[in-house]
């Protein structure tokens, strides 16, 4: 199974496939996502130190909009796990005082 390492976190497998996150969240690691993992809040975006992510699809760059935030940043529910990742997490529930929203969609 791949290996997520987050930037503040230990280490830990997620399951090939599963949306990163969802992985995070199943990890009992506090992202903020605010949209159902509709690619519309931008909350649950990440930036990705190492490893190798799916290409960004055409609503993920409308959603990220600006061109150095997609340069920069990928949301993390549109990202299926398929390999070993390092990442550092933007935005958290608990320092932004959001609650999340609607648990993304497998
Ligand atoms: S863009 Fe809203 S949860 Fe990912």
């Amino acid at each position: 199974m791949p290996l997520i390492t987050v930037e503040g976190e230990e280490p830990f497998e997620a399951e090939a496939g599963k949306k990163l996150v969802l992985a995070l969240e199943d990890a009992g690691i506090d992202i903020l996502h605010r949209c159902g993992g509709q690619s519309r809040c931008t909350t649950c975006r990440i930036e990705v130190i190492s490893g190798a992510v799916p290409a960004m699809q055409d609503d993920e760059k409308e959603a990220l909009e600006d061109p150095e935030w997609i340069a920069k940043y990928r949301l993390s529910c549109q990202i299926r796990v398929e390999n070993d990742l390092t990442i550092k997490i933007i935005k958290r529930s608990a320092a932004e005082g959001i609650a999340p929203g609607p648990r993304p969609e497998d």
